[in-house]
């Protein structure tokens, strides 16, 4: 990626009228092109109206049919919604989601022409236990083995234990993780350089640091988000205007 990308997950937060005035306070002071906002599908019309990147936080592995509460990649991409963030530690600990579920959820994203974010991450105990590595693998090789196309994927590395718990890896200890990463993403893809997000805890105070990893490749960003002067001055230090 040319400049580092922010990717927003609003997860289930915000109402109509918050949604609005947030819309409202960031018009004009955001570059576009850096940044992909996942609000809750209920208002994912109203960044569409407004221009913006949109991602969706969660899709079905079906493309239609009888699956109450679901949303398919087919339809999203319908609306215009062009990245979709699959296998987000809360869907994989909340909702019980597999690495098999996964992997064709990212199959739906990209028949969809969509942008798949595949989302993998240690919890505190495995990272204890010194598994974290290979926790990873397999979460990477069981959801993108039987994919052979690789442009449209994204990996964000997310530690469990980072995640809404202001808390973080060091900076030696990510950029270790990152290059790890790429190494098993080579013996999949050769020639890939598929990008690679950091994502867990991070707030004003950490982002220049984190910036700093050129293994990087953009962030993703939880709670400091709904608060939007915190996501505009995160912004400003990670790529000034
Ligand atoms: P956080 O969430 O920034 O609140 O830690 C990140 C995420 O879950 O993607």
């Amino acid at each position: 990626m040319e400049n580092k990308k922010f990717f927003i997950n609003f997860k289930m937060n915000l109402t109509k009228k918050e949604t609005e005035e947030y819309l409202q306070n960031i018009k004009g002071k955001i570059k576009k092109e850096n940044v992909i906002f996942f609000p809750s599908n209920l208002y994912s019309y109203a960044f569409l109206k407004e221009n913006y990147n949109v991602g969706i936080q969660n899709i079905s592995k079906e493309e239609k049919g009888a699956y109450t509460g679901e949303v398919s990649a087919y339809q999203a991409a319908s609306l215009g919604i062009t990245y979709a963030l699959v296998g987000h530690s809360e869907r994989r600990n909340l909702f019980h989601e597999k690495n098999e579920d996964i992997g064709k959820k990212i199959d739906a994203a990209l028949q969809n022409k969509m942008n798949a974010i595949l989302c993998i991450g240690e919890t505190l105990k495995e990272k204890k236990m010194h598994k974290e590595k290979k926790v990873l693998k397999k979460q990477i090789e069981k959801a993108l083995k039987h994919i052979e196309k690789k442009e449209k994927i994204i990996i964000a590395y997310e530690p469990v234990w980072a995640i809404g718990s202001m808390k973080n890896p060091s900076i030696k200890e990510i950029t270790e993780i990152i290059m790890y990463i790429k190494k098993v993403l080579l013996t999949l893809y050769p020639d890939s350089s598929i990008p690679i997000l950091y994502g867990g805890s991070i707030h004003e105070e950490n982002i220049k640091a984190l910036s700093k990893i050129e293994e990087v490749d953009g962030f993703l960003i939880g709670s400091a988000s709904l608060d939007y002067k915190k996501l505009l001055s995160i912004i400003e230090v990670a790529v000034p205007m």
